[in-house]
């Protein structure tokens, strides 16, 4: 069993979503004692900005500088990791309504026609669905259907939306929501979710 920990929180050791995705494996290790983990912190070793010369290289052109090419390499490897793995546990916070730009930047490079899904004469197919994908998602406030805001809820929407357009079907999200609305509010929705992630165990 291998499982890829992947983690975007910009907040260090204060992240709720650290907090949760780290809990997550841990349980996951637990249930499977064979699990294979494999890191990836895109916080602190970020991949850069998809680009024209990126995509460029993707169709066989040769990376003009040396720091492209190895960008262009780490993209690569972050694809060929992501395919690779059964599970995949995501720290996905919400920043301004939507995901740090850092795990958009590794979407981006998981997003490549022919290996994550392609074009066929019915429409789009996914080509990852032999994984599951486990969301540890934080956010400020709330975002359920019952709430005024939940239009700007453009980070859970967009994370089911691309892992399900790479054919993922089994995508699931532990939340603790409305961390920024005090102190107590915040460690409901940390208790609630560690509560959440016991039960993905049973
Ligand atoms: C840069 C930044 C932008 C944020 N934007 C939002 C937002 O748009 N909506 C919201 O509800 N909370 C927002 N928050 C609050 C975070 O979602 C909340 O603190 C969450 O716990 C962050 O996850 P983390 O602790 O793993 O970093 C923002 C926090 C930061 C640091």
């Amino acid at each position: 069993m291998k499982l890829l920990h992947v983690d975007s929180s910009i907040l260090g050791p204060g992240s709720v979503s650290r907090h949760l995705s780290a809990a997550i494996v841990a349980t996951q290790q637990a249930l499977h004692p064979d699990t294979e983990v494999v890191r990836r912190d895109l916080a602190t070793a970020p991949l850069g900005h998809l680009s024209g010369p990126h995509l460029a290289a993707g169709q066989g052109v040769v990376p003009e500088s040396a720091e492209l090419q190895q960008d262009v390499t780490d993209g690569q490897a972050a694809l060929d990791e992501f395919l690779a793995a059964d599970i995949v546990v995501i720290g996905a916070p919400m920043y301004n309504f939507a995901i740090p730009s850092q795990l958009k930047a590794w979407i981006d490079r998981l997003a490549v026609a022919g290996r994550t899904f392609r074009y066929t004469e019915s429409g789009p197919e996914g080509l990852a669905g032999d994984k599951t994908v486990i969301i540890a998602s934080s956010r400020g406030s709330f975002y359920g259907a019952e709430t005024p805001i939940a239009f700007l809820d453009h980070q859970e929407t967009y994370l089911r939306g691309i892992f399900g357009f790479f054919g993922v079907t089994d995508i699931r999200f532990i939340r603790a929501e409305g961390v920024a609305l005090g102190e107590p509010q915040r460690q409901q929705a940390i208790a609630g979710a560690e509560t959440e992630i016991r039960a993905l165990a049973a």
